[in-house]
C-alpha cells in the first residue's frame, strides 16, 4: 500500500513539474500576461459555470489587458478582445480551425460548416457559398414578408394584454422561415413543430451542447448518463435529425416528381438544399454531408435571428426615444398599419434601423465569444508569436463594450455610436457580430435582411414596452448569448 502511494505521489509530482515548467516556458516566450490559475486546472475552474464566464473574462481583462494567456488544464489558452489581434487571427490561414470546445457541436448537430476543419471546411464553404448569394437572398423576401404577417396574427391576442415572453413565438417564426428558405419546405407542416415539441427538442439539444462546450467531461456519453443528461439529449438530437431527414427526403421526392415543385425550388438551383442534393447526385457530397450541413444551417439560422430580433425589441422597449425615431422612419415608408410588403429597396432605405440593429448587436452580441485554434505558429502584427496548438477565445462581448474603443457610453444602448462620424475612425474589427475574415458567418446578409423586414412590420404596428431596467440585464455565456432573466415585453397597438 505504501509503495503504491509513493508511486502515485511521484507520478503526480512529475506531472505537476511538467505542467509548471511548460507554463513558465510558454509565458516566458509569449510575453503575454494572464492568470496562472491552479496547478493541473489552470483557469478551468473559473470557466466551468456558464453564468460566471463573462464576469471572469471581465476580471481578467481589467487585470491583464485585452490579450491574455493562461491554461485550461494542460491546454494553452488565450482570451483576446483587441481588434488588431483579432484581425490578425481571423485573417490568418493558420487560424481557420475552430477551438476544441466545438467538439460538442459535432455531437449534437453534426460535422458541418460550423465545426469542420480545414481543408474540408474550405471545400464545403466554397461549394455552399452560392446558397447565400444576392439573388438567392432576394428570392427569400416573399417568405420573410409572408411569415412576418403570420407572426403578427399570432401576436394579436397579446396586444395590450400586459408583458409577455416573446422568445418562443419568435423562435417558432424563425424556425419556419429557416426551413422554408434553406430546405424548401415549411416546418409548420410537421406535427412536432405544431405541438411545440420540436422547439423544445432544439432547446434541449442547444442547452446540452453548451454544457458540453464548457464542461468538456460531458462530451463522454458515459458521464452524461451518470449525471442524467444523456437520455433527454439523445431523444432531442434524434428527433431533430429525423425532422431534417424528412425535409431532405421530401425534397428528393419532389425532385423526382418535377411538376409538384414549389416555384422557388424549381427556379433556383442555388437554394441551399438544391445545391446540397445536387452535390450528392454528383458524388461530391455523401448523404451524411447533406444531412450534417442541413442540420447546421437550420441550427445556425433560427436561434440567432430570433434572439437578434428579440434583443432589438427589448432594447427599444427600454429606450423608447430610439424606438420613436425608428418608428418615424418606418412610418415615412409605410404610412398605414396592418400588413405591407417590404421590398429590398425599402430595406436599403431604413438607415436608422441599420443603426439600431448594429447597436443592438454591439451591446448584446448574439454570439458573445467564438473560439479558434492555431494549426501552425502565428505571428501577430505586434510581433508576438502564438505557438501551434493554442486555443483562442475571441471575446466579442467585452470588445463591443470597451470604453477605450467605444467611449464613455460603451456599456449603454445608443444608436448614435454608428453614425458615420462616430464609426469612421473605429478599427474595422472593433464591431464583429458575425465575425470577419476568412471564416465569417455565411448567413450574415440573410440575417440582416430578414431582421429588417421583421422589425419594420413589428415596429410599424406596435409600440413595445417593458418595466425591466437595462441595468438589471445579466448576460450568460452560451453558444449564443442568454439572459439570466428574460425581460417580458408589452405590445401596444399603433394607429
Ligand atoms: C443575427 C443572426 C446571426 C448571427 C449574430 C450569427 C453569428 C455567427 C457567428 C459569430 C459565426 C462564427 C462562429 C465562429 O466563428 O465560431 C457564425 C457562423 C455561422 N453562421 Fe451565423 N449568425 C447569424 C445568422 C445566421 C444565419 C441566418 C445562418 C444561415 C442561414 C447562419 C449560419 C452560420 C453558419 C453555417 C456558420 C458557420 C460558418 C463557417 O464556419 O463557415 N448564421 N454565425
Amino acid at each position: 500500500m505504501l509503495t503504491w502511494t509513493l508511486w502515485c505521489g511521484l507520478v503526480f509530482l512529475l506531472w505537476f513539474y511538467f505542467l509548471w515548467s511548460r507554463r513558465r516556458f510558454y509565458l516566458f516566450t509569449l510575453k503575454v500576461p494572464g492568470p496562472l490559475g491552479y496547478p493541473l486546472l489552470g483557469m478551468a475552474h473559473w470557466l466551468s459555470r456558464r453564468e460566471d464566464i463573462l464576469n471572469s473574462f471581465a476580471v481578467f481583462l481589467e487585470k491583464h489587458g485585452p490579450v491574455i494567456f493562461s491554461w485550461l488544464g494542460p491546454i494553452p489558452f488565450m482570451i483576446v478582445s483587441d481588434p488588431q489581434v483579432i484581425q490578425d487571427i481571423f485573417t490568418s490561414p493558420h487560424c481557420i480551425n475552430k477551438g476544441i470546445i466545438y467538439k460538442a457541436v459535432d455531437d449534437g448537430a453534426g460535422t458541418g460548416l460550423f465545426s469542420l476543419n480545414d481543408p474540408h471546411w474550405s471545400i464545403h464553404r466554397k461549394l455552399l457559398n452560392p446558397a447565400f448569394g444576392h439573388k438567392v437572398l432576394l428570392s427569400f423576401l416573399p417568405i420573410f414578408n409572408r411569415e412576418t404577417a403570420l407572426l403578427m396574427d399570432q401576436l394579436k391576442p397579446l396586444e395590450d394584454d400586459g408583458e409577455k415572453d416573446l422568445i418562443p413565438l419568435l423562435q417558432c417564426f424563425t424556425l419556419s422561415v429557416a426551413t422554408q428558405t434553406t430546405m424548401g419546405s415549411d416546418a409548420k407542416s410537421e406535427e412536432n413543430f405544431r405541438s411545440n415539441s420540436l422547439l423544445e427538442r432544439y432547446q434541449c439539444a442547444l442547452n446540452t451542447m453548451a454544457d458540453m462546450c464548457f464542461s468538456p467531461w460531458l462530451n463522454s456519453r458515459f458521464i452524461r448518463q451518470l449525471v442524467g443528461k444523456e437520455s433527454e439529449y439523445y431523444q432531442a438530437k434524434t428527433e431533430i435529425r429525423q425532422f431534417i431527414k424528412k425535409l431532405i427526403q421530401k425534397k428528393m421526392v419532389a425532385d423526382a416528381q418535377e411538376s409538384s415543385l414549389p416555384p422557388i425550388q424549381a427556379h433556383d438551383k442555388n437554394i441551399f438544399l438544391n445545391l446540397a442534393t445536387d452535390l450528392l447526385r454528383r458524388g461530391v457530397f455523401n448523404w451524411k454531408n447533406v444531412e450534417d450541413e442541413s442540420n447546421i444551417i437550420v441550427f445556425g439560422a433560427f436561434e440567432t435571428t430570433a434572439n437578434t430580433v428579440y434583443y432589438t425589441l427589448m432594447l427599444l422597449a427600454m429606450f423608447p426615444e430610439y424606438q420613436e425615431k425608428a418608428f418615424e422612419e418606418i412610418r415615412s415608408l409605410f404610412p398605414d398599419t396592418g400588413d405591407f410588403e417590404v421590398t429590398y429597396n425599402d430595406v436599403q432605405q431604413m438607415v436608422y434601423l441599420d443603426l439600431i440593429l448594429n447597436e443592438s448587436m454591439r451591446v448584446v452580441p448574439p454570439v458573445p465569444v467564438v473560439s479558434r485554434q492555431t494549426s501552425q505558429e502565428l505571428k501577430l502584427s505586434n510581433g508576438i508569436v502564438i505557438p501551434q496548438g493554442v486555443q483562442i477565445a475571441i471575446d466579442m462581448f467585452h470588445m463591443h463594450r470597451s470604453k477605450k474603443i467605444w467611449g464613455p457610453e460603451a456599456e449603454t444602448f445608443n444608436p448614435d455610436h454608428f453614425l458615420p462620424h462616430n464609426i469612421q475612425d473605429k478599427h474595422p474589427y472593433a464591431f464583429i457580430p458575425f465575425t470577419k475574415g476568412i471564416r465569417n458567418c455565411i448567413g450574415w446578409r440573410y440575417a440582416l435582411i430578414s431582421a429588417k423586414v421583421t422589425l419594420a412590420k413589428l415596429l410599424r404596428n406596435y409600440r413595445f414596452r417593458t418595466s425591466f431596467p437595462f441595468e438589471d440585464l445579466y448576460f450568460v455565456e452560451d453558444i449564443t448569448l442568454k439572459l439570466k432573466v428574460v425581460p417580458l415585453i408589452e405590445l401596444q397597438k399603433r394607429i
